[in-house]
Formats: structure tokens, sequence, C-alpha cells
């Protein structure tokens, strides 16, 4: 079920009233069903329940501690792509390290410390710079570091070009024809232990067929490796997969299903255990952001509809020209619409929400829901023109609990010196 449904004309999160929590926590306010996380949780343990796997939601998409802690009680791990991300995790939860993977391009000394010494599963390693680095953390810590090399698969994938990752143009991962040198490379050095091969080719990914041909290239490497006598025991097959964002027909269960027939196709019975990173797919559609209608007006032909949430609350449509439907928490009996820029009060003409939009008519004072922002909207969130980081509120089994307060001015000017 969606999580986000009316009950008689006012907008609900899993049954509970959102005019009722905009009162007592003030608006903008992020809202989330954990209800729908572990929902979404569950088809992923189901769809790939006859596979030796881990899941290791990436902590990016959504980084709230209480939803951390939510998936950590479930056994999910995590893919982190910074030391304040393992951070995060090591304070939800004292065994979840060991089912950390840690990705990005850019990791410094100081970060892969932190893993090594909390001995996290794994390193995707984006370089062979980054390799001589970790080998000489690795000996200094006198740890071992397990590791994967993310490869570059060259595999196209239909999404916006800014998320979209896995073509050799793009900055992330070691080009796949040159993979098997580098992991010779990296079995010479006495802390590193090579274990797995990673991949990821992207994000809000709709077709599960790139997915599937990527993962058939690492496969194809990993008998190589394993030829060339490396004990390569995981595949990592990153994260990406896709929701709908508008009102077409979205089936989570068939999508999933689908997904996973990809992947086990794509891995014809290789025997190794497999990670899977998805972000976006568990937390986008369980998300809310609440916001109240400041001001209406008309600039020569064009309607504006002035809410107190702006880019700074969720950048999406302002970064990747992204669609949030908008809907109106008091349904009105009146069937009258109107077509408008729904905008914040950021001095920027890319502060919108939507342009040209049909939605319900509404005016000042009214609150909306900008509808499967529960990806990638608080986490990139900012304080540009001093605005204070929103309150968060997540809902379980009927019950609301404030998550996160309201940033106060004190707060957002507490580092600064005078
Ligand atoms: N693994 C790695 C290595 C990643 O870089 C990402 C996302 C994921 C997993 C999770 O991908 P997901 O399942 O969430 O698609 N801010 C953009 C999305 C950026 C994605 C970055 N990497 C947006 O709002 O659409």
């Amino acid at each position: 079920a969606r999580p986000f449904a009316y009950q008689g004309r006012s907008l609900a999160c899993s049954g509970v009233a959102l005019e009722g929590l905009a009162q007592k926590f003030g608006t903008p306010l992020y809202v989330y069903s954990g209800d729908q996380i572990l929902e979404r949780r569950n088809l992923f343990a189901r769809e790939f329940a006859g596979v030796d796997h881990t899941v290791c939601y990436a902590v990016k998409a959504n980084s709230s501690l209480a939803i951390l802690k939510l998936l950590a009680q479930s056994g999910t791990g995590f893919d982190i792509v910074s030391g304040g991300e393992l951070e995060r995790v090591l304070r939800v939860s004292n065994d979840a390290a060991k089912r950390v993977v840690f990705s990005g391009v850019g990791k410094q000394a100081a970060e892969m410390d932190l893993a090594l010494k909390a001995g996290i599963l794994m390193f995707n390693v984006e370089s062979e710079a980054e390799l001589e680095l970790l080998a000489e953390r690795a000996a200094k810590l006198k740890k071992k570091a397990r590791i994967a090399l993310r490869v570059n698969p060259d595999v196209f994938a239909e999404t916006h070009p800014y998320i979209s990752t896995g073509l050799r143009e793009h900055k992330f991962g070691i080009d796949i024809r040159i993979a098997r040198k580098v992991y010779r490379r990296a079995a010479k050095e006495q802390w590193l232990e090579p274990v797995g091969v990673s991949v990821h080719i992207g994000s809000q990914i709709r077709s599960t067929e790139p997915f599937g041909a990527a993962l058939a290239r690492v496969v194809d490497l990993v008998k190589q490796l394993r030829k060339d006598g490396l004990n390569i025991r995981y595949v990592d097959a990153g994260g990406g997969l896709g929701i709908e964002y508008g009102t077409g027909n979205f089936d989570p269960a068939a999508k999933v299903h689908e997904y996973a027939n990809a992947l086990k196709k794509a891995m014809g019975g290789l025997d190794v255990h497999l990670l899977l990173e998805p972000g976006r797919f568990f937390v986008a559609q369980a998300g809310t952001l609440l916001s109240r209608v400041l001001y209406t007006k008309v600039n020569g032909t064009k309607t504006f509809v002035i809410t107190d949430a702006a880019m700074n609350d969720l950048i999406r449509p302002a970064l990747y020209q992204a669609h949030h439907e908008i809907v109106p928490v008091k349904q009105s009996s009146s069937k009258k619409t109107i077509v408008a820029d729904i905008v914040g009060p950021v001095c920027e003409s890319g502060d919108f929400f939507a342009r040209d939009r049909e939605l319900p008519a509404v005016k000042s004072g009214d609150l909306v829901a900008l509808l499967d922002a529960g990806a990638y909207g608080m986490s990139l969130a900012s304080n540009y023109n001093t605005r204070s980081r929103v309150a968060e509120v997540l809902v379980r089994n009927g019950k609301a609990k404030r998550i996160r307060r309201r940033e106060t001015v004190d707060e957002m000017l507490a580092q600064e010196v005078l």
C-alpha cells in the first residue's frame, strides 16, 4: 500500500494525519513511513531469498540515524562513502560495521583508518592511486583490508546524465579492461586481500536490463580472476534501481522481482556472496516534504504558488529537473484547478518544485505535500539563504516520532568566528 493516502479528505502517512503533524512540528517538515521502508527491505529479502547475499543500504539516500537504526535492526548492512557516514552507522549499531562496504572515488587516509579499525567488510577501490594509499594505511595499522575493485563496465543506462556512472567517460571505477592487471598488483600487497568485484552504473534506472549487462561483465571478470588464483568471494552489484515519480502505475514487488531475476540470470549460478546497495528504492516513496503555501501571485501570464519549502530543502527539481507530485493535504470539494509554478522563497529562478503544473486551486495557508521526497531530499539539504534545515518525523506502527528537530539560527551560526 502507498503510505501517503487520503483518509476522508485529509492526507495521512501510514494512518497519521499530516495536518496534525504540521501543527505540532511546524513546516517545512519531512515525514517518513518507517513501515514502508521495512516493506521495501522485505521485498529484497524475499526476492533474493535463494541467493547468498547481503543488502547494504546506500546511506547517502537518507542518512537519518533513526532510519539507519530501523534498517540495522533488520540485519541490513550499509554502503558508505565517507568517514562521516561510517560514524553514523557505528552510532546506531554495534555489529553493522562488518556489513559495511566503502565506496567513493576520493577516500582519504583518515577515513580509511577509521574503516580499517571498525573492521568493515570491504573497500570498493576506484583507482590505482587509492589502492596504493590503502595498502600503506593497512600496513601501518596492521589490519588486513578486504578489497574489491569497482570496475567501470562501460554500460549505458538510461537516466539523468548527472546520475549516470557506468560509462568510461565518467569519473567512477577502474576501466574493466585493465582490472585484471590491477588485481594482480593488489594481490602482491601483504595487507590487501582482493575478495570481490564491484560495479555501480548509476541511479534512478528504470529498466533492469543494464543491471544484467553490467553484472554479466563482472561475472566474466570473476572467472578470469579465479583462474589467476584469486579467491574472489563477493560480487557487489551496486544500487540504482529506480522508482516511479509520476502518477503512473508502479508495482514495487514486481520491480524487485524483475531486478532479482535479471541479476540471478547474469550470475548464472556463480558461487559468490552477492552484495546489493539500494538507496532510493527503500526510502524515496516512503517520504514526503510537507510545506505550507505562503502566497500566490500572478506575474503577467504566469501564476506562482510560493511555499515555505525551497530548493535548499529539496534540490532535486532544480538539479535534475526531477518531477515530484505535489498534492494538497486537504482535498477540497471544488474541482477548480490552476496552472502554476510552485516555487520557494530562495533568491534564484532555479528555486522551483514544478513549472506550469496543473494542481487543485490552493491559497495562502494551505498545506501541500511534495511526494516521493524520502531519498536525496534531506540528505542534500543546505543552509542556503541562511535557512535552517527542517525537522523530520518517522511514522511507525501508527505512531509519529520526531527524529530530528528543526535547526535553530544559533546552531546555524555556531561555527562562525567574528
Ligand atoms: N552505490 C553507489 C556506489 C552509489 O554511488 C549510489 C548512489 C548508490 C549505491 C545508491 O543508488 P540508488 O539505489 O539510490 O539509486 N542525488 C541523486 C542520486 C545520486 C545517486 C548517487 N549514488 C538524485 O537525487 O536523484
